[in-house]
């Protein structure tokens, strides 16, 4: 896996480089969130404040991040604790404590050399922090990348969800993926954390 990949919490001056990737084709199709930027900034503001006034980031709020390969930023990334009733919804048992993450690298050309896989084991690492025994993420059954990316992470498709989300008129099937237990030691190969907490 590439070497030098770290994840640090998003900060309001990032959040035009956000706008910039969802507005990319090749992100959209998987990563379906609005790219306008002031749906941007009310949104991931809002989240990057919530994330700073939180004791324990894992508790009820979404904490942001962006990924970077040395100096440079190349994605967006996100985690936090699933609520009861998402747990329901999903059918996953409330024996493990479930956390959910998501992501997305917006300098395409790093796509397919290991990056996915080791920033995924990073938010895992940070999960794990935040308490969570088992992680689960939900994804297009058309996002073979994705799919490819979290089982090398160590997940697993545990079932399909029909109709899960609409984009652009198409209803589509999603996956749910899982991991459970999470392992009690960070996975080597994984990015690091940079700064806060
Ligand atoms: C998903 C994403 C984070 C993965 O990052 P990445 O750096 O490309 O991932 P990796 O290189 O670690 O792993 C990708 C794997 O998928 C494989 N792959 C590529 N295209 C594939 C396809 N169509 N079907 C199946 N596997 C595929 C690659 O060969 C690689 O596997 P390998 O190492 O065994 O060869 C990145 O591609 C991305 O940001 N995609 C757009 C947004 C997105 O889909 N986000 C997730 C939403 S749930």
């Amino acid at each position: 896996m590439p070497e030098g990949l770290a994840w640090q919490p998003l900060q309001r001056t990032d959040l035009h480089l956000l706008s910039r990737w969802l507005a990319m084709p090749e992100v959209s199709r998987y990563f379906t969130e609005p790219a306008d930027p002031a749906h941007v900034e009310q949104k991931y503001g809002s989240r990057i404040a919530e994330a700073d006034r939180a004791e324990d980031p894992g508790q009820g709020v979404v904490v942001p991040c962006l990924a970077y390969l040395g100096a440079e930023p190349i994605g967006y990334g996100q985690y936090y604790l699933l609520a009861p009733d998402e747990l329901a919804q999903l059918e996953l048992p409330p024996s493990f404590r479930w956390g959910g993450f998501d992501l997305f690298i917006g300098e395409t050309r790093h796509w397919g050399r290991g990056c996915g896989t080791s920033l995924v084991l990073g938010l895992l690492t940070r999960l794990r922090a935040c308490g969570a025994t088992a992680a689960a993420i939900d994804v297009w059954v058309g996002n073979g990348r994705a799919v490819r990316c979290y089982e090398k992470a160590g997940l697993s498709i545990t079932r399909r969800l029909p109709g899960r989300e609409t984009w652009q008129g198409e209803e589509r099937d999603h996956w749910l993926m899982s991991l459970a237990p999470l392992s009690d030691e960070a996975a080597p190969g994984g990015a690091g954390w940079r700064g806060g907490g």
